[in-house]
């Protein structure tokens, strides 16, 4: 895979759910990979292309969440296609949301992080804050939160 092969680009709510529905919500109605607030012109989603083809996606919010005083940024369905896994391509998506958040002039991206995937964000320089809780249908997660300046 060459570098110059990906393109990572904003894209609407609706083309993230071809990537949302299999990692995310497997055997889940398709309604279920619509989230509150996808919508809204404050929110925006970027896609990762490899040779054309989307296969990995991320949502950025700005949902405050009181553990956080400064200007923030919710992450949510974060996601790469299975075939496409371990190949640093979630990472790549991370590194290209700090870039915007920035330029936006947030200073804090977080999220409700699936247990398996705390390692994945302890990587990217993403800490837990307080303790594990559940999301009905969805297992066990932790706040995850990186400062971004
Ligand atoms: C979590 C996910 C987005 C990571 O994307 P990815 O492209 O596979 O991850 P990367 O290849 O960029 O991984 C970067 C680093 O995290 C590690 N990592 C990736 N997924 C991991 C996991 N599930 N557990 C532990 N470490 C993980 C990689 O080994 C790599 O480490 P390295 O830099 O030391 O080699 C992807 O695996 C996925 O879509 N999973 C299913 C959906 C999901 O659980 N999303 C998260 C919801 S909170």
């Amino acid at each position: 895979m060459l570098k110059s092969d990906i393109v990572i680009k904003q894209i609407t709510a609706q083309e993230t759910i071809p990537v949302r529905h299999p990692e995310l919500r497997k055997g889940r109605p398709i309604e279920e990979c619509i989230f509150d607030g996808d919508n809204l012109f404050t929110t925006f989603h970027l896609g990762l292309f490899l040779n054309n083809h989307l296969i990995g996606v991320a949502t950025f919010l700005e949902n405050n969440n009181p553990l956080f005083r400064a200007d923030q940024l919710q992450l949510r369905g974060m996601a790469v296609l299975t075939k496409y896994q371990g190949k640093k391509l979630g990472d790549l998506l991370l590194k290209k949301a700090e870039e915007l958040a920035i330029a936006k002039n947030k200073s804090i991206i977080w999220c409700n992080a699936r247990l398996i995937a705390v390692n994945f964000y302890k990587r990217a320089g993403y800490q837990t804050i307080g303790n594990s809780f559940e999301i009905k249908e969805v297992g066990t997660h932790f706040v995850m939160f990186k400062e971004i300046k």
